[in-house]
């Protein structure tokens, strides 16, 4: 293609391929869509440690997600102090995890920042998930462990790392090299998915004959 680099090219297909071609380096990465069917959250990890610029890039993954009305609101403590992670726990039923993991990301919004917007829970939704694909992609687990909107948890979080008052904790994600393998699991489900009107059921190669001239 006239005018196309390699890159700009990669770019229409995946952007896991992009950072590879642009590194030009040996790091392990898989395409997206790759990333998103074998994702699966893991609860064990290794100690192996992550290094600086994998983590680098899971942020860069994090500020790449959809933001509504652009809203620049995001914000992410990375833990990898030993003692912080260990604290976990204590903080999120879910977190056991951490004590082995080298790695954690709290997503944050800072409500104070403008414009602001009611879309800042799905804004660090968007994030979260972009990290976790991210970290598939490069061969790392993770697990998203819920805080927004629950009240005792965001206060754990708040009081923890001296949040300050306009910033609002939503998840924490565990990440680390995992001890099990990444595996597929197919949950699309027939039954939750509808053709143009509510009830009338999709089907995909149905669809793909009669999708000219199909009557609400
Ligand atoms: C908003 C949200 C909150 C979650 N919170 C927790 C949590 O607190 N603890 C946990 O173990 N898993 C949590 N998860 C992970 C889900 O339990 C997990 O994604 C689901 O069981 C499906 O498994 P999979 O991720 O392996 O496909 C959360 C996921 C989402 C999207």
């Amino acid at each position: 293609m006239p005018g196309m680099s390699i890159i700009s090219f990669c770019s229409f297909t995946s952007p896991f391929l992009v950072y590879a071609e642009k590194k030009g380096d040996d790091m392990p990465s898989t395409d997206a869509l790759s990333a998103i069917f074998t994702r699966r959250s893991m609860r064990g990890f290794s100690s192996r440690p992550i290094d600086g610029s994998t983590i680098h890039t899971l942020l860069r993954a994090a500020f790449s997600a959809p933001a509504a009305e652009n809203a620049h609101t995001r914000r992410f403590i990375v833990i990898t102090n030993r003692n912080a992670l260990d604290t976990l726990p204590a903080l999120h039923p879910s977190a056991e995890p951490a004590r082995q993991s080298p790695l954690s990301i709290l997503v944050c919004c800072d409500t104070s920042i403008e414009p602001q917007t009611l879309f800042w829970p799905q804004d660090c939704a968007v994030a979260t998930q972009n990290i976790m694909l991210a970290a598939r992609a490069m061969g790392l687990g993770s697990l998203w462990c819920g805080i927004h909107p629950l009240e005792a948890r965001e206060k754990a979080f708040i009081s923890a790392f001296s949040l300050p008052g306009t910033v609002r904790p939503v998840s924490l994600v565990i990440l680390g090299y995992p001890l099990q393998s990444f595996f597929e699991k197919d949950l699309y489900d027939d039954h939750a998915v509808f053709s143009n009107l509510w009830g009338k059921s999709y089907r995909p190669k149905q669809e793909e004959d009669s999708s000219q001239n199909v009557p609400l």
